[in-house]
């Protein structure tokens, strides 16, 4: 399979121009206002898949953003790949911390992509690495005779939970029938340490809004009389945490997967170095909870966060107010066994327990997910790790990733399909971040191991039928 190297380093140009036509749409599925932008990269996307040689490409309307659907079967009796991915991305704020337009994608060489790296926002989460498949099946179809069968489904609100994909997963479970799920959505270790997810952290995403007067007072008059609203959500907040970082929500770590000790010697083996992890995020010590390595806590240790919080007077120079109101967004990252439904009811009840009666608490629960977990013992598994080796010359490393993608767990649950993750971006491509960007080394190697996976797997899938 030599063939794919030169075709990709001779079409290379044409590639990142060609991602940079879909970075240049601004599919922010957070914000109504890109509405139209969110439909148009589908557009763009349906008119790629077609001009690849797909069948039955179509635009799936939901009742939020669309789903881009396309397949190849060319014989019943061959395995099918379903390839998954994301075209829609985070919001670009703080928007004054990009160097240039999200939107107006451009190569930059950095410390680490000295070859070069593509900087928009979506580079490397997800259209970059979604893209590649579609630059895969080209190297295929262009070079050899497709192997096996293959259906894209490319979904618009995976940002923003994928709760309209998860019904039409349910109600499509003929058409996206598969012997194996592919996605390029997650990391790999270094530039050129090459490792497959094998875990993803659930989710369950909760917002607070605590009321306290009914209107703004005069923090002088009132101060000191009256329950301050943001007092008090920081009070609760952190008690959240007990002094060894466990979080105090109560039956919250009761269905929690103890790791072994043969996970935990696993978990070791993974290269890494406190010392850079501090200065990649400019920290002077980590952080967590007692008992756990930086990397158990990043992958089979669940976290509760603050993402967000406001109220009160928060633009330039000093005004004294004693806020009516206080609000937060908080994320739980969730392990197996956890269910995010139950985390979601706990998190709410235990929130209303500590609640004074001073202010009034409304709890919101927004989008969630399960965790995921895959074995390593599969066809897919190996048939990656071959394509891994040929392509970066090193063993690909199994790692689970702290991140999520909600969908993935579905796939199980109402395909019975396994996922493999082949993801090829880097800790430092910063995404949901200013200056997101990707590697053009990553983009490209990325092609050439995904392309090689469909005959790896092809082949070991044939061997194992017979
Ligand atoms: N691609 C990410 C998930 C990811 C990032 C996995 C890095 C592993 C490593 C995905 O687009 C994402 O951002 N997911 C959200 C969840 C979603 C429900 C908003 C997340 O993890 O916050
Ligand atoms: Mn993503
Ligand atoms: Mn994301």
């Amino acid at each position: 399979m030599k063939k794919f190297k030169e075709y990709i380093d001779k079409n290379k140009d044409r590639f990142i121009s060609e991602l940079f036509e879909l970075l240049r749409i601004p599919s922010i599925s957070a914000n109504p206002k890109y509405d139209s932008d969110v439909r148009n990269t589908a557009i763009f996307l349906k008119k790629q898949l077609s001009n690849l040689g797909l069948d039955n490409c179509e635009i799936c309307e939901t009742k939020g953003h669309p789903i881009v659907y396309a397949e190849k079967i060319i014989n019943s009796h061959l395995p099918t790949i379903l390839i998954y991915g994301h075209y829609d991305v985070q919001p670009v704020d703080p928007i004054e911390l990009w160097e240039k337009d999200p939107f107006q994608p451009y190569i930059k060489k950095t410390k680490i992509h000295k070859e070069g790296a593509i900087f928009a926002r979506g580079a490397c989460d997800d259209k970059g690495q979604m893209f590649m498949h579609l630059k895969a099946l080209e190297s295929i179809k262009e070079n050899y005779d497709l192997p096996c069968n293959v259906k894209f489904m490319i979904e618009g609100e995976e940002e923003v939970g994928s709760e309209n994909l998860e019904l039409f997963v349910k109600n499509n479970k003929e058409k996206l029938k598969n012997d194996i799920v592919l996605v390029s959505d997650t990391g790999m270790i270094n530039k050129t340490t090459p490792s497959i997810t094998t875990g993803l952290r659930g989710l369950s995403y909760m917002e607070l809004e605590v009321t306290g007067p009914n209107r703004d007072l005069h923090s002088g008059h009132y101060g000191g009389t009256v329950a301050n609203p943001i007092n008090i959500l920081s009070k609760m907040i952190a008690s959240l945490h007990d002094s060894n970082n466990k979080i105090t929500i109560p039956h919250f770590y009761d269905a929690v997967k103890i790791i072994t000790d043969s996970e935990r010697k696993e978990a070791k083996k993974i290269p890494f170095e406190i010392d850079e992890f501090k200065k990649s995020i400019g920290i002077n010590l980590e952080h967590g909870e007692s008992g756990f390595s930086t990397i158990e806590r990043q992958s089979i240790r669940p976290a509760l966060d603050v993402n967000g919080i406001w109220g009160g007077y928060t633009d330039e120079g000093a005004k004294t107010v004693l806020p009516s109101k206080a609000f937060a967004k908080i994320s739980m990252r969730l392990v197996p066994n956890q269910n995010w439904k139950k985390i979601s009811s706990l998190f709410t009840e235990h929130i209303k327990n500590i609640a004074p009666d001073c202010v009034n608490v409304k709890v919101t629960e927004h989008h969630g997910g399960a965790p995921y977990v895959a074995p390593t013992d599969t066809i897919g598994f190996k048939a990656a790790s071959k394509a891994y080796e040929e392509v970066f010359n090193k063993k690909p490393i199994a790692t689970r990733d702290g991140g999520s993608i909600p969908i993935i767990a579905l796939f199980e649950k109402e395909l019975n399909s396994k996922t493999i993750l082949m993801g090829f971006g880097l800790d430092s491509d910063a995404i949901h971040s200013p200056n997101e960007h990707y590697g053009v080394s990553n983009f490209l190697m990325g092609i050439e191991t995904i392309s090689k996976f469909y005959f790896y797997f092809t082949d070991l899938f044939k061997s194992k039928s017979n």
